[in-house]
């Protein structure tokens, strides 16, 4: 039995800064440009993101910001965009969903714009969310799960040095309506962890 948590009042932050990128909730203004970043990118994204085929309207993306609005609030999910800070392009999303408030569990998700790619973008992004989820969450456990296929995914977590702790067989179905594997990646405050550049 722990403690009573009121998760209204859990940590949360304005904006993470990183040297390029700035992690920060979204927010209603901008589903324009995540409207555009999403129907550029579909067929990068849908082997992946069951969500690809999502957001058809403009109207639909700022429904949907508004609902991570409310998650955040209620720390159901913290859904931040990722930008560019040298000029405030939106380049992608990242999302930290707490698992389980006792044991301090957290999982983050990911994706980039296909334009915003190879940059390490992303690689900074997780790094950011990670600490924060390590330092102001006291996370016990941070995982990050992706299809065995998906190599730059599972790149992202390996870069950071978060554990491989192995491979689920036959997890979920893929978008793609094949059966998937699924790496486990985590850190915990034991490890040791850093962004390799
Ligand atoms: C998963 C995804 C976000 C990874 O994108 P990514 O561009 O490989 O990741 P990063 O932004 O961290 O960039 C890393 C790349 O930039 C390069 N890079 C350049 N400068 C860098 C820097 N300063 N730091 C780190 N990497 C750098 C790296 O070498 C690497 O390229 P490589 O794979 O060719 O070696 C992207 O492929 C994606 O959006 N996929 C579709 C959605 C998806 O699969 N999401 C995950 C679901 S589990």
């Amino acid at each position: 039995m722990g403690e009573e948590l009121f998760l209204s009042l859990m940590p949360d932050f304005e904006a993470l800064e990183g040297q390029r990128v700035l992690v920060r909730p979204y927010r209603e203004e901008d589903a324009p440009a995540l409207f555009e970043a999403i129907e550029e990118s579909r067929a990068h994204l849908r082997p992946w993101m069951p969500w690809a085929n999502e957001h058809q309207r403009l109207e639909e993306t700022r429904d949907w910001i508004n609902r991570q609005r409310a998650a955040w609030l209620l720390r159901e999910m913290y859904s931040c965009t990722v930008l560019e800070r040298a000029n405030g392009h939106l380049v992608g999303g990242i999302g930290l969903k707490p698992h389980d408030w006792q044991a301090r569990v957290f999982e983050i998700g990911y994706w980039l714009r296909a334009t915003a790619t190879g940059q390490g973008y992303m690689t900074e992004a997780t790094q950011l969310v990670t600490s924060f989820a390590l330092t102001r969450l006291q996370a016990n456990r941070v995982f990050i799960r992706c299809d065995e296929r998906n190599e730059r995914s599972a790149a992202v977590a390996r870069r950071l040095g978060f554990v491989f702790e192995g491979c689920l067989r036959n997890e979920s179905v893929a978008p793609d309506g094949q059966l998937r594997n699924t790496l486990v990646f985590s850190l915990t405050p034991a490890d040791r962890w850093q962004a390799a550049h």
